[in-house]
């Protein structure tokens, strides 16, 4: 029962409610910090931008297995609001491996029915980027086999600063009521609304943080934390993490008897 979702859900789309057993444990949405590029090329004594050159295979990897396992939703933090103030050279080797793969990889994309989604203060991004993302989105809009979210120039206060923003700007034009203001509404001033929340939340190189990520959204995500390094990310240790994630009990702040109806 890994999977299940709840009312407790905040999320537009439902879950469907009878899945099958071999299904149940399967997510619908995983979410991925992947973190460790740095100290895997640190480790090799390269420079950190082949950490994240490196990284690339691993990102197909996980694309590509979401769609195979049918996984509807993949969401991959890619560059946060506070990588902005890493040293510019990293920033802008970061920026040209982003175009460079949204170029090569479109073709991978609507092979495989798969719609990329940005999700970010993309105004920050270098206009190459920005118009790169807004071609594969175009491109990509109508395929419905599963969603590459893909949070780049991403920061969660950032998202909820807006949202608080619209709802307070709504108000004052009288189109809302504060008092009406519940979670439901709220969410649906998130980056992207129809997105349910992650059901299973993945950080590589073993860290525990959440690093400004998802914080809305992950408010009830199983999270499991990867000892390897983001290049190094491998199939197996994806089924690993998704077999941690199939074993957890998730209750949503029930207890385990009305979970399980015992
Ligand atoms: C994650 O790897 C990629 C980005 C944050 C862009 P890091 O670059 O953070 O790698 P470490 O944490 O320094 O090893
Ligand atoms: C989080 O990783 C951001 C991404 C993976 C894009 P960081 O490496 O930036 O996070 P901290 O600094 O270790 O918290
Ligand atoms: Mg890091």
């Amino acid at each position: 029962m890994g999977s299940e979702v709840t009312e407790s859900s905040v999320a537009s789309a439902e879950a469907p409610k009878a899945a099958g057993a071999a299904l149940a444990a399967v997510p619908r949405h995983v979410a991925i910090i992947m973190d460790g590029n740095g100290r895997w090329a640190k480790r090799r004594f390269l420079p950190r931008i082949e950490g994240h050159r490196n990284g690339a295979k691993s990102v197909r990897m996980v694309v590509e297995e979401c769609r195979r396992l049918g996984i509807r939703y993949l969401t991959l933090f890619a560059f946060s609001t506070e990588n902005w103030r890493r040293p510019q050279d990293e920033v802008g080797g970061l920026m040209s491996l982003f175009v460079q793969h949204l170029e090569s990889e479109l073709g991978l994309l609507l092979k495989n029915g798969i719609r990329l989604r940005a999700m970010g203060d993309t105004s920050r991004l270098p206009a190459s980027v920005r118009e790169m993302l807004a071609r594969n989105e175009e491109r990509t809009k109508d395929m419905t086999g599963m969603d590459l979210i893909l949070a780049v120039s991403y920061g969660g206060r950032d998202e909820l600063v807006q949202a608080a923003r619209k709802l307070a700007e709504a108000a004052r034009a009288g189109e809302v009521d504060p008092a009406a203001i519940s979670g439901e509404s709220f969410a649906r001033h998130l980056y992207l609304p129809d997105v349910p929340d992650p059901d299973l939340m993945i950080r590589t190189s073993d860290e525990t943080r959440i690093s400004n990520f998802l914080l809305w959204q992950l408010a009830y995500a199983e999270i499991v934390v990867s000892p390897v390094l983001w290049p190094d990310f491998s199939r197996d240790e994806f089924h690993r993490c998704l077999n941690v994630f199939a074993g957890r009990n998730r209750r949503f702040g029930l207890t385990q008897e009305q979970v399980h109806g015992a």
